[in-house]
This record gives C-alpha cells, sequence and structure tokens, in this order.
C-alpha cells in the first residue's frame, strides 16, 4: 500500500476500508474518546470516518493516516491534519488518537511531528491548529512537545476548548528552515463543501 513517510518507529500511510476492523476496535474504546464531541464509534462511523478520510486525501492532499508501528506492523491508531471548520473559518487541523496500551511511549509525539512537518513542508500551509479540551493533559501535552505554544479558548460543538495554533513560521524557526528557502508544493484547490465536518465525524 502507499506510503506517505516514517518516523523511526512509524510507517505512516492513508486509511483504507480495510482498516476499519482495527480502527473500529480503538475508536470503541470509551477510553480513547473520552474527549470526542461524538462518543464511542461503532462500525458504520468507523467506516464514515475512513470515508471522510478518502475524501479529504482526495480533495485537500492531507487527512487523518493510519499509524503501523515498525517492529510488528501492528495497526496502532492514526494521526494527522486534515480540514476542520471552527466558526466559519477552515482550518487544517491536527489530531490523533491511538490505541490505548501504546500510550506513554512518545508515539502521538513521533507522529505529531510528521502531520506537522507533511503540513508545513510539503502542504505548505500558513498554519495549523489543535482544538483540545483543558482536561485532555495527555493530549495538551503532546501539542506542547509538537510546538505549540499559544491558544485562545473558544467554544467547540458546544464544549470549550483551546484553539491552539502554530503558524508557519513559528514552525520554521524551530526546525532551521524557511518558506522562501524551499520550492512551492503544488496544491490542489480546496473544494467549497465536503459535506463533511471534518475530524467530528468520529
Ligand atoms: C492523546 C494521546 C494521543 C497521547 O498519546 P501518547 O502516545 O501517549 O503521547 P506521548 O507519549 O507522545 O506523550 C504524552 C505526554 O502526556 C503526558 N501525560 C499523559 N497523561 C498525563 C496525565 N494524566 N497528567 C500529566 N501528563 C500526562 C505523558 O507523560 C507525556 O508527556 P512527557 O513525554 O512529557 O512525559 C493518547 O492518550 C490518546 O490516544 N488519547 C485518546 C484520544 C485523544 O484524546 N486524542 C486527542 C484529541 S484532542
Amino acid at each position: 500500500m502507499e506510503q506517505i513517510g516514517a518516523t523511526s518507529r512509524l510507517l505512516i500511510r492513508p486509511l483504507s476500508p480495510g482498516d476499519v476492523p482495527a480502527l473500529m476496535e480503538i475508536l470503541g474504546d470509551p477510553e480513547v474518546m473520552k474527549h470526542s464531541v461524538c462518543g464511542v464509534c461503532d462500525e458504520v462511523a468507523t467506516r464514515k470516518f475512513i470515508e471522510w478520510c478518502s475524501v479529504s486525501y482526495k480533495s485537500h492532499g492531507i487527512g487523518p493516516w493510519a499509524l503501523i508501528e515498525k517492529e510488528t506492523s501492528a495497526f496502532i491508531g492514526f494521526c494527522g491534519v486534515g480540514p476542520e471548520h471552527v466558526g466559519d473559518k477552515e482550518e487544517t487541523s491536527l489530531g490523533y488518537r491511538l490505541a490505548r496500551r501504546y500510550w506513554g511511549k512518545g508515539l502521538a509525539t513521533e507522529s505529531a511531528g510528521a502531520g506537522l512537518a507533511y503540513a508545513f513542508r510539503v502542504k505548505e500551509c500558513g498554519s495549523v491548529v489543535a482544538i483540545i479540551e483543558p482536561a485532555n493533559i495527555a493530549s495538551l501535552r503532546v501539542a506542547e512537545k509538537a510546538g505549540f505554544r499559544s491558544f485562545r479558548e473558544v467554544r467547540f460543538h458546544g464544549k470549550e476548548v483551546r484553539l491552539y495554533r502554530i503558524t508557519h513560521e513559528e514552525w520554521s524557526e524551530s526546525h532551521n528552515t524557511s518558506r522562501s528557502s524551499r520550492p512551492r508544493a503544488a496544491m490542489r484547490p480546496l473544494t467549497a463543501d465536503l459535506g463533511v465536518s471534518g475530524y467530528r465525524n468520529q
């Protein structure tokens, strides 16, 4: 299957319909979905999420990716940037969910770094947001370790959340690279209406 990239411990590839059983096991875990606006996912919701990812890959060239542990070839969850409507604006939003047995090993931080590198280096995004409930300490920590520094508090799907933002400039400064020094990546046009609302499908 097509591979997007790799980190030291992970292979990163697009999600596909064949991932429904493995992803459903993760998104069906109430602990994993504790801070999700939709709660646990059944098979239909998981399939719908993967379908949305496929639409996003085609329309935006981005979307949550499957994370595969190199050592075991195990499917461990997803991470990536995707389109997200926040208020009346379409943002590029970083999201991640891992199976519980893989928590606490630095894998989300590793994959978040890859997601941001893709957003800024390949897709030349102006900024990326992360939408996190203040009670979700692990996720706050991952965002901070990935480089998010500033946030504002907003209401999102009925919840008070932190809207973190990292700009291309901030990311480039911490990665010793500048926008003007690289060739511009080819961008696909944004579609006006995907008929879906982003990560909040799951
Ligand atoms: C959030 C999530 C992806 C983190 O995955 P992970 O692989 O465990 O993350 P990492 O190991 O890279 O980093 C987690 C950090 O949070 C810290 N942490 C975790 N729980 C914590 C707690 N209760 N209190 C304080 N720190 C905590 C860890 O110590 C670690 O920080 P450190 O490296 O400074 O020690 C995982 O917990 C998850 O899938 N949660 C459910 C889905 C979710 O909430 N996704 C985010 C939606 S916004």
